[in-house]
């Protein structure tokens, strides 16, 4: 066994938040990204990884609801942490059982508020402008069995004014997730490291 804590990261789509991560702990003395892991082949998140010389997997929709290879693949890695970074699939709860208060996800908006099903990337902005809110913002938060209702970990906020688009608040929210994410990941993975 390992004395590292070791990360597997999953991404959807663009992974520029994954590649935050792979920066941050790049040289680290206790913590290492070692993994990964899409549902979508086209994921630029891939090519971010292969950047950076870490080993990517992807998986089906079959393979990911009807079986455990993820699971598998996960304890092949010794992973010890899982960071969802932008990563669209609901988490099957043979997995938040295998890894209990260790995945950790981000999300684009002040939770509860603009979360729970269907709402993801741009929707969330476009429900933020739509609302008229003045602030808006990021939630960090461990994952459960209950959608969205893990514990928050860290909320960080920004200003909508009313000529933000959803595309510049998307940009607001991205330099937040930057500066945050991989920073709260290092603390929480700290204070609960195996
Ligand atoms: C981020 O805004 C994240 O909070 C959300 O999806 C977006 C992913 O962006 N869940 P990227 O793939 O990290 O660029």
């Amino acid at each position: 066994m390992s004395t590292q804590s070791r990360i597997a990261i999953f991404a959807s789509g663009s992974g520029s938040n994954a590649e935050e991560i792979f920066k941050y702990f790049q040289g680290h003395a206790s913590i290492e990204v070692v993994l990964l892991l899409s549902n979508n082949p086209e994921a630029y998140a891939l090519e971010r990884a292969k950047k950076f010389h870490i080993p990517t997997l992807v998986f089906n929709r079959k393979q990911w609801r009807e079986s455990e290879i993820v699971l598998e693949w996960l304890k092949e890695k010794e992973i010890t942490h899982v960071v969802l970074a932008g990563f669209l699939w609901l988490v099957p709860v043979y997995l938040i059982r295998a890894f209990p208060g260790k995945i950790i996800n981000i999300h684009p908006a002040l939770l509860p508020k603009f979360g729970g099903k269907g709402m993801y990337g741009m929707k969330v902005h476009e429900a933020v402008k739509a609302s008229g809110d003045t602030e808006t913002g990021i939630t960090i938060h461990e994952v459960n069995e209950q959608y969205d209702e893990g514990k928050i970990l860290h909320q960080s906020k920004c200003v909508v004014t009313p000529n933000d688009s959803p595309n510049d608040i998307a940009q607001k929210i991205h330099q937040l997730e930057y500066v945050h994410y991989p920073r709260i990941i290092e603390q929480w993975i700290k204070s609960n490291p195996f």
